[in-house]
């Protein structure tokens, strides 16, 4: 993606190297990647081929052992991640960060608030309570939870409150969003509805994912990145995936 005003290439993350080893074991192997600004830009791979090691070295979770890593051209191996968040990093855990004893509406308007606070300065002290309910309600929108915004968060389904965790994240309004496998143990309507929000929220933002489901990659990816045994397989939309003899290889019984 090449922004008109520079003719550079835009790129959310950039790796020069990247490495992370547990006890001598590299997790993490050698990955120099490139992640564009904007879309979907998903990361696949077997069990244990690293990615989420590589989203906890994205997202400051982890320092790397060697190697570099760059946010918008900035040189970001260091920031701590409470800074990577200030940048406009988002990660939404698989550890829930949900209120279950708070209603949904009270979930999602205490995490508006956090953000309000954040950015204190922009908005005048009259206009706060405004401004918070009506980000809250639109957020509440946008995660497809409007319906169900006075139920306790604890009586949502698994699949709903894995939404009000995205909708948490959403709620600081993010630059970038990593997902670590946000469908794992949904049914299919419970997925097809993530995907749906996953679609919704994307413009404007870039999701770096990490998902298995096959069909899901293929439908909503802009580029897939390909790792295997803590390295970089191969990169490419979906259909130079689909077509990747590495990748059919790699993945045995093949992605079709
Ligand atoms: N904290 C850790 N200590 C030791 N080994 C780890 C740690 N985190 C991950 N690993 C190992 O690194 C490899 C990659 O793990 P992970 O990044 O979780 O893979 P993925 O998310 O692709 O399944 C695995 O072999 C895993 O056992
Ligand atoms: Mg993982």
């Amino acid at each position: 993606m090449t922004s008109p005003d520079t003719g550079t290439t835009a790129y959310c993350f950039r790796t020069e190297h990247l490495t992370r080893s547990f006890s001598g074991f590299k997790a993490v192997n050698d990955v120099s990647l490139e992640l564009p600004s904007g879309g979907v830009r998903t990361i696949i791979g077997p069990n244990g081929a690293g990615k989420t090691t590589l989203f906890n070295l994205l997202s400051g979770l982890l320092p790397p052992s060697q190697g570099r890593i760059y946010f918008g051209g900035r040189d970001i191996t260091r920031l701590p991640p409470y800074e990577r968040a200030r940048l406009g990093i988002a990660r939404s855990f698989q550890i829930t960060n949900i209120f279950a004893k708070l209603s949904v509406e009270e979930n999602v308007r205490l995490a508006v608030q956090a953000a309000f606070d954040g950015k204190a300065n922009f908005f005048f002290p009259g206009s706060r309570m405004a401004g918070i309910a009506a980000r809250t309600e639109e957020v509440l929108d946008e995660i497809g939870l409007g319906a169900a915004a006075g139920t306790l968060a604890e009586n949502l389904s698994h699949g709903d409150q894995r939404r009000l965790e995205i909708g948490l994240v959403v709620a600081r309004d993010p630059q970038v969003l990593l997902l670590d496998e946000p469908l794992a143990g949904m049914s299919p309507a419970e997925t097809a509805a993530t995907v749906e929000l996953i679609v919704r929220i994307t413009p404007g933002r870039t999701i770096v994912l990490v998902e298995h489901d096959i069909d899901v990659v293929m439908s909503v990816s802009t580029t897939i990145t390909v790792m295997q045994t803590g390295g970089l397989l191969a990169v490419g939309t979906p259909a130079e995936i689909r077509a990747n003899d590495a990748v059919q290889r790699a993945y045995l019984g093949g992605l079709d």
